[in-house]
């Protein structure tokens, strides 16, 4: 694993950059990322560029032995900029004009700004594509931060344009967003608004497809720069974003798809904190130990996110080091943290590990954020860990040696995440929870899953679990039906093919198209509220009879069988769970929305019948496989026993044992 860092010598006095350089090298750093957001210093005046500075930067980090990562400075546009056109920046939902005075003030969908984008990006191709130190280049920085969804008077015209090319007619478009209702019928393109200052609520249609036209907005805007970028770069040098991979506001599938691989940023305190309540579910916390050292569930969670969007090694391009600043507490981080966040993301497929960031800033937002020194130079608990990290690469690359191997894929839909997003029906029914019980689930069992398009390639797969395939069509069942009739295992969770693609619920009994899948019928469904719940009887062992949050009765059609049935009112004698063999695999239709214990059994069930061997984890103890080695990772303060067919152990805490098979 290579392991870098990412600086901004504009921020520092030029007599510390040698300085810096070697001991970054001596660090065990070799990959330096630079340029970001420093549009205002390469470009002080439209079309005058001061590269000297930067080629002064490339050459002294190149001499010390780094390679070197570019980044266009697209985020923080200058002052010069906005002033000359203020239509560049965004609109809020809110419907107000944000200001110049931070970062990541434009609107996707502007022209001038794809225009300055796309001189920018060139520019700085041409003048460092043929630097040998230059080894590739992010693009921008994490696009939606902050907000994703711009709603100018721009974005109204783009947007519809968006509608023209995606339906063949206003009468189709009005059919398929059911315009009937509350007569929101449309008789001229024009009339269609972006739905954010609407009286009550919007059409759901609408707001879907105003999502995915801002989550292309992205994709495109991105394109401008890669095509910008490519035209003077060699082939070697690679392009790629940095995504917030807990961010939902954009399909990170299509961002994806032309980038050479992806990269994400990783700040596992600040999600333990602000972000787990988003994922964990309602009666759930994540736990204390998390708080400085970060969850690996909520963590891996997103490795295995950004490893499914292009099934492919990624990178982290920005790794925590210390206190944040963005959260509520920005609590310190514990020695023996970065030591286990670099194992864990290269276990689980990352091939860098960029640091966050080398100095901490004296100036401007993010001066209480920490870095890998401190403001004045010296180390901070971080460094440590990076020292730790350096000694122990051989160790580390030997056991990455070994191919991950991921049996199982769980499938990710952005629009049926945004589908139940804005209308979950029942409270908390959130379908990144209800993806991550699975998940954990998965880990529970020491097995690794890939989080994944339903589009991706699924042949590899012996097991894919859809925790609600909520929008479904005939292509997604075409595409689940082939994958079961080559002997896969296919979980289909509650809620599954309840409405189409446009969010409008099916004519067809449900699971709608995908009902000859699953080989049941969901006669009723019942949200439960807290505390209340129905009991079943299953025949798969140890599951547990009551079931809470959401339930469905189903009727099992000929020739599928039931695994668990209600055996109380209102759904006694009706199935809750049902299986059906399909070709050489087969199907579960899981009508309850599972507890993690009750997850566990059912993918305990699944991957039995696939002879997958499983092991027990217990709570603490993270466990990545690669081939006959397990890393078994404890983030608690208290040493975990830990058994498996070669022997038992101990791991202490905030530690990690290698175990050979
Ligand atoms: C990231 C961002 C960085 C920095 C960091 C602070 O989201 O990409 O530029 O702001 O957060 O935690
Ligand atoms: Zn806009």
């Amino acid at each position: 694993m290579k392991l870098g860092v990412c600086y901004y010598p504009e921020h520092w006095s030029e007599n510390n950059w040698e300085t810096d350089a070697k001991e970054m090298h001596t660090a065990g750093i070799s990959i330096v990322r630079i340029a970001e957001f420093a549009w205002a210093k390469m470009e002080p005046e439209e079309g005058k560029y001061t590269w000297d500075w930067l080629d002064r930067s490339v050459d002294t980090l190149a001499s010390a032995g780094h390679q070197i990562v570019l980044c266009t400075p697209t985020a923080a546009p200058p002052a010069w900029m906005i002033e000359a056109h203020p239509d560049i920046l965004p609109v809020d939902e809110d419907g107000r004009r944000r200001r110049f005075g931070s970062r990541r003030h434009y609107c996707p969908n502007n022209k001038t700004y794809h225009e300055y984008s796309k001189r920018i990006a060139e520019a700085m191709a041409k003048r460092y594509g043929n630097h040998s130190a230059v080894i590739g280049w992010q693009i921008d920085n994490e696009f939606g931060c902050y907000f994703a969804r711009c709603y100018c008077d721009i974005c109204t015209k783009e947007f519809q344009h968006w509608l023209q090319r995606k339906y063949a007619s206003l009468d189709e478009l009005n059919e398929r967003w059911g315009t009937i209702f509350w007569s929101q019928t449309y008789d001229k393109w024009s009339q269609i608004e972006p739905y954010n200052l609407t009286v009550a609520e919007p059409n759901p249609s609408h707001v879907l497809d105003y999502y995915r036209f801002a989550s292309d907005s992205w994709a495109s805007y991105q394109q401008i720069q890669i095509d910008a970028l490519r035209e003077s770069i060699p082939s070697a040098q690679f392009v790629t974003h940095n995504i917030i991979a807990s961010q939902t506001t954009i399909d990170y599938h299509d961002l994806a798809r032309d980038l050479d691989f992806v990269a994400w940023d990783s700040y596992p305190t600040g999600y333990a904190e602000m972000g787990s309540q988003d994922i964990y579910a309602p009666d759930e916390q994540v736990p204390a130990y998390a708080h400085d050292t970060g969850d690996p569930l909520l963590i891996g969670f997103f490795h295995s996110l950004t490893r499914g969007l292009k099934q492919a090694p990624y990178w982290i391009m920005e790794q925590q080091t210390g206190a944040i600043n963005w959260s509520l507490y920005n609590t310190g981080v514990r020695p023996g943290a970065l030591r286990l966040w670099a194992w864990q993301a290269a276990a689980s497929g990352a091939e860098a590990t960029v640091f966050f960031r080398w100095k901490a800033s004296r100036f401007g937002l993010e001066q209480h954020h920490a870095g890998l020194r401190n403001h004045d130079g010296s180390t901070d608990t971080g460094y440590d860990d990076l020292l730790t990290i350096k000694s122990e690469r051989d160790k580390l690359d030997d056991f990455i040696a070994q191919p991950l191997q991921t049996d199982i894929g769980i499938l990710l839909d952005y629009s049926t995440l945004w589908a139940l997003e804005m209308q979950p029906h029942r409270k908390d029914f959130a379908y990144l929870k209800h993806l991550f019980v699975f998940y954990r689930a998965c880990k529970a069992l020491g097995l690794e899953p890939d989080i994944i398009s339903p589009q991706a390639d699924l042949s590899h797969y012996k097991i894919l679990l859809a925790p609600s395939a909520f929008l479904a069509d005939e292509a997604l069942a075409q595409t689940l039906t082939d994958f079961t009739s080559q002997g896969g295992n296919l979980m289909l969770g509650a809620r599954s093919g309840f409405k189409d693609l446009h969010n409008v619920v099916t004519e067809e009994p449900l699971p709608g198209a995908l009902r000859d899948l699953a080989g049941a019928r969901v006669a009723k469904w019942h949200a439960l509220p807290p505390k209340v719940s129905y009991s079943l009887q299953s025949e798969i062992a140890d599951f547990e009879p009551d079931v809470t949050f959401w339930a469905e009765a189903l009727e099992p059609a000929a020739g599928t069988r039931s695994l668990a049935n209600y055996s109380t009112a209102p759904f006694d004698g009706l199935a809750a769970i049902t299986e059906k063999t399909h070709g050489n695999g087969k199907v579960i239709y899981c009508g309850i929305y599972p507890r993690l214990a009750q997850a566990v059994v059912l993918m305990r069930h699944l991957a039995a019948s696939h002879a997958i061997p499983v092991l027990d984890i217990p709570s603490g103890l993270a466990v990545f496989q690669r081939g006959t080695k397990l890393l078994a990772m404890n983030f608690t303060e208290e040493p975990i026993a830990f058994s498996t067919k070669s022997g038992e152990y101990s791991i202490s805490a905030r530690n990690f044992t290698i175990i050979t098979e």
